[in-house]
């Protein structure tokens, strides 16, 4: 394998009732005023809202409500943030929600003990975390984007259409709880959407180089297989707690930073959905259904052998001695589940207006350096126009 330096500081508390058991215990180090960040108003219906906030009382907290934290979170939204914890002083944020709660809270924490213009030099460009930003902790409700197990903030800057993610190691949450229970009231187009979510960040580290023998690459088959197999589950039922308890572990950590160790990930096909987002605003794992086919279409043929290993180690297709047809038929398989489980399939289905919208949209995108093979801005072209219809 190649050199790697691995940590990851959050803590996980996994399971049913770890908000009554934890959270009151947890809280007790950090200073009196806390942020509560969440989203459009689902904990309130669900009472997640009601079981933090006594844990919170109970551990002597002066609350801060900051609401409304839409899904694809913005740059205006993160600068109301930042205010807010100027204002009131804040020590600590508790995010309750999904990626979209969390990452604003992250991007308040780098943001509110930061001078300049964060945007610019810690989203936009890459930055380095030279000062102590703010303490953050998570109460898990949906999963699939892994945030709460990782650095990573993804944010859309909605005056200049672009939306754009970033890894801090600093980031990473001080603990997070996940209760499967809290999941079980996500609706079901979300439910699809994360697991897909979740299906791409192990796609990601798979579909690139290094091809030596790697205990990484065994792992992802093993979370992609199982992945597939509770996705299914959970379709049939959306209740089932093995299964959603599984689907949630799962996404903690496709992104934990284990998975791609010694590997060189090609991100793109998020960076490709990140700009439909900003665009059309559309649901993320909604995105990546439609880009990955098409994606993985072009890049097969520079990564025949990888294609190969995916078709029979995680869909279990037999070798038929063409392997230019079997590492096609991988992706085809991909390309079937995400049909039969019911994600779109299609720019239209996600908003995009006309052709013209198609190119805007493909001009936009930044790829990253590639793996297999550089992504270049006509192959990002030709990539989105297959996606059309
Ligand atoms: O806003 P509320 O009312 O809370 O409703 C949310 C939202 O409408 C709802 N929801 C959440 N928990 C629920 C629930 N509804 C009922 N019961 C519950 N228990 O679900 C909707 C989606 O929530 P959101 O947080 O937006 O979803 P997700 O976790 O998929 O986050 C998406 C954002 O994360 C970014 C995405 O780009 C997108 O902006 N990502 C973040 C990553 C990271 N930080 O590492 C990596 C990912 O690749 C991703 O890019
Ligand atoms: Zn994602």
């Amino acid at each position: 394998m190649d050199n790697f330096v691995f940590q990851n500081h959050t803590r996980i508390y996994f399971g049913k009732g770890v908000v009554a058991e934890y959270l009151a215990k947890l809280l007790a180090p950090y200073g009196k005023n806390v942020l509560l960040a969440y989203g459009g108003g689902s904990i309130k219906r669900t009472g997640v809202y009601d079981a933090v906030t006594a844990e919170l009382r109970a551990a002597g907290k002066t609350v801060f409500d900051f609401p409304g934290i839409m899904a694809n979170p913005t740059k205006a939204k993160v600068d109301e943030g930042i205010r807010l914890v100027k204002e009131k002083n804040i020590d600590f944020i508790l995010a309750v929600g999904g990626g979209s709660a969390i990452d604003c809270a992250k991007a308040i924490a780098i943001g509110s003990r930061y001078e300049g213009d964060w945007w610019n030099d810690f989203w936009l460009n890459q930055g380095s975390i030279d000062f102590q930003q703010l303490p953050l902790g998570v109460v898990l409700t949906i999963s699939g984007t892994g945030s709460e197990f990782d650095g990573g903030g993804v944010i859309t800057n909605t005056e200049t259409n672009i939306k754009t993610g970033r890894i801090y190691p600093e980031l990473s949450p001080d603990f997070s709880l996940l209760d499967p229970d809290y999941t079980l009231t996500v609706p079901e187009r979300q439910v699809r959407a994360t697991a897909f979510d979740t299906m791409s960040h192990l796609m990601e580290f798979y579909f690139c180089k290094p091809d030596t023998d790697n205990v990484s690459d065994d792992l992802l088959e093993a979370l992609l297989r199982a992945q597939i197999r509770n996705f299914r589950s959970s379709m049939k039922d959306l209740k089932n707690y093995d299964a959603r308890s599984n689907i949630e572990w799962i996404s903690s950590l496709a992104l934990c930073g284990i998975m791609g160790l010694a590997k060189q990930p090609d991100f793109d096909c998020h960076n490709l959905e990140h700009q439909i987002g900003a665009f059309t605003d559309c649901i993320h794992g909604e995105g990546l259904a439609v880009i990955t086919p098409a994606y993985y279409r072009w890049l097969m043929p520079h990564a025949v052998d990888r294609f190969v290993r995916f078709a029979v180690n995680v869909w279990g297709l037999a070798p038929q001695g063409d392997d230019r047809a079997l590492a096609a038929a991988g992706v085809e398989a991909l390309a079937d589940f995400i049909r039969s489980v019911g994600l779109p399939t299609t720019l239209q289905q996600l908003g995009v207006k006309d052709m013209a919208e198609v190119d805007r949209i493909a001009r936009s995108v930044q790829t990253g350096p590639g793996s297999y093979k550089k992504c270049t801005a006509a192959d990002v072209e030709a990539i989105f126009r297959a996606c059309w219809e």
